[in-house]
């Protein structure tokens, strides 16, 4: 689930002031500390670490600016899925050195994906304007690391590295401390107020062989199950009305943990995939019921929205789709990505299921959650896919009726085991395939969506819509030169709905019926008599 839409932006944040007035003396005079802006690509899990590091600067006392331009300071926070991702940074050095000559003492810094141990000598080459490379498990050193530490500081941990095959990479050992801190401190600079990200395991342990994200995150290191429930819970008392728990196999949760007697009932054993024993240890599925089991005063959860992503199928286990199905707070959505409809390819990716188990655990699932959305996650064109291979997938599509879809072109990623494999389908025939695809899925999104006009959903509203160019010719409740406000939120199916509001409705989760539907959104308009917080 790549380039979610940013959230919106609450304009630039201050800097914390420090609790105890006796230590304002040691806070560092404010003209002397960068201003910093932090940009940030690729999936939630880098959304939530900028949260992380926005929140260590503003805590250093540093000020956020509104855009690059105006900062001292600018963190890259980078994503290296595909080579698109990682040349929308390469394309912009040529500005930054030009804002550096404009803004003499002006620093960047890149972390993220891109940021990997092997790589360390071709980084500066590719990224002539950076000052300072961090790779995603040596973020939290970033304010030590620019000398920005106060005398109230943490002192910052020190990324350790191992071995994923034969490629040195950091390891996450240390997140799962620095959060507790972050979250101990209150320094989180969350970008929205209603709906907040939750991370509970880092790294990736799979074996898909096209992908970047083991070497740049290494190995998986689940975050203590005390500590998730501390966080979510502090996330209800500050009123966020959805929280996401994240991950790159969320499913995963819990099997690096030390057992422990409390989930001595916990039996479960991967069987898809590499064995794996489970025996004692929390799981996801626990760790939704203890979120879940988190209630208001009134009995109801005091997170209304619990949501996951992201699923590895070959970890969904039936104790988790009972989960899904017994806890009210979890959303009725599951992301389960699948990537080919063809067994030789998903062989070759190193996926480690068949269409046939795929298919299973999503019959599964339709069965205990009936009315469940379900997304997924598809590459088109990686090595050796024939014709026949993709119209497996577009088989595939036709059939499991996904409400959607987020596809891409396979892209090579050097230091990954598919690089041993040759890129032979040509890039046209790539672009081709994806746009049969992208084409079918509008079809089917369409229908999917057609299916909730003219009912009534919950929408939890989140941001205010930015008024577009074209807003005046279909707008007839504003006058000539104010259109009507708008505002968009998601059902619990994690449809995207745009209805007409202004920023009071942010927050709130209102009853909408829906008038329009379109391929990748509906259009509803609020009940008026629900026009306030349901509860
Ligand atoms: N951990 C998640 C996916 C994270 S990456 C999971 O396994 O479900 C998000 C998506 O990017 C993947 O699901 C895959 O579809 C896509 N992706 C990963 N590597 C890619 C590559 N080399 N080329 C094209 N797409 C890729
Ligand atoms: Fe990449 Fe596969 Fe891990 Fe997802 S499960 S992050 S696709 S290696
Ligand atoms: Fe990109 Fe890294 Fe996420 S490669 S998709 S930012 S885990």
């Amino acid at each position: 689930m790549l380039d979610v839409a940013p959230q919106a932006h609450r304009g630039a944040r201050s800097p914390a002031q420090p609790a105890d007035e006796r230590l304002y003396e040691y806070v560092p005079d404010l003209a002397s500390l960068p201003r910093f802006h932090v940009w940030t690509l690729g999936c939630q899990m880098n959304r939530s670490d900028s949260e992380e590091m926005a929140g260590r600067l503003l805590r250093a006392g540093c000020e956020e600016a509104p855009s690059m331009d105006a900062a001292d300071l600018v963190v890259i926070n980078t994503c290296a899925i595909r080579e698109g991702a990682e040349q929308k940074v390469i394309g912009r050095q040529g500005q930054l050195a030009q804002l550096k000559a404009a803004r003499p003492g002006m620093r960047v810094v890149l972390t993220g994906c891109s940021v990997r141990e092997p790589d360390r000598a071709g980084l500066q080459r590719r990224y002539p304007a950076v000052d300072l490379f961090l790779r995603p498990d040596e973020e939290p050193e970033l304010v030590d690391r620019l000398g920005l530490a106060s005398a109230q500081g943490d002192i910052g941990s020190v990324g350790a590295i191992t071995t994923v095959g034969r490629t040195v990479v950091g390891v996450a050992d240390g997140l799962s401390g620095t959060r507790a801190r972050a979250i101990g401190e209150g320094s989180v600079a969350r970008g929205s107020a209603v709906s907040a990200w939750l991370p509970i395991i880092y790294g990736c342990d799979k074996t898909c062989t096209y992908c970047i994200v083991p070497f740049s995150r290494g190995p998986e290191r689940s975050r203590p199950f005390d500590d998730i429930v501390n966080e979510a819970r502090s996330l209800a008392a500050a009123g966020y009305r959805e929280v996401t728990l994240l991950g790159q196999n969320v499913n995963s949760y819990g099997h690096d943990l030390a057992p422990d007697a409390r989930f001595a009932h916990v039996d479960a054993e991967r069987w898809a995939g590499r064995q794996l024993d489970l025996h004692g240890r929390p799981d996801l599925a626990e760790l939704i019921r203890a979120i879940d089991g988190l209630r208001t005063a009134d009995g109801l959860p005091a997170i209304p929205r619990l949501r996951f992503v992201t699923s590895h199928p070959w970890d969904l286990s039936d104790r988790l789709i009972a989960a899904l199905a017994e806890c009210p707070s979890v959303c009725e959505h599951l992301h389960l990505p699948v990537q080919s409809g063809d067994d030789v390819v998903l062989r070759r990716m190193g996926r480690q299921y068949t269409i046939s188990h795929y298919r299973e655990r999503l019959a599964r699932i339709r069965e205990a959650v009936p009315g469940i959305t379900i997304s997924t996650d598809v590459i088109v064109g990686f090595c050796g896919e024939t014709e026949e291979q993709f119209q497996a997938t577009m088989a595939l599509l036709e059939a499991v009726r996904y409400d959607q879809v987020f596809a891409a072109a396979y892209s090579p990623r050097p230091g990954t085991p598919a690089m041993r494999l040759v890129d032979d389908v040509p890039p046209e025939v790539k672009r081709r395939r994806l746009n049969e695809l992208l084409t079918l899925q509008e079809s089917i999104g369409l229908e999917r969506n057609e299916a909730w006009l003219g009912r009534e959903v919950r929408v939890l509203v989140e941001t205010v819509t930015p008024p577009r160019g074209h807003d005046h010719a279909d707008d007839h409740e504003g006058g000539a030169g104010s259109p009507a406000p708008r505002v968009a939120g998601r059902t619990r199916g994690n449809k995207l709905v745009h209805l007409p509001g202004g920023p009071a409705l942010v927050g709130q989760e209102i009853l909408v019926e829906i008038v329009h539907a379109g391929p990748y959104a509906l259009r509803g308009t609020p009940n008026p008599d629900h026009v306030s917080a349901i509860r």
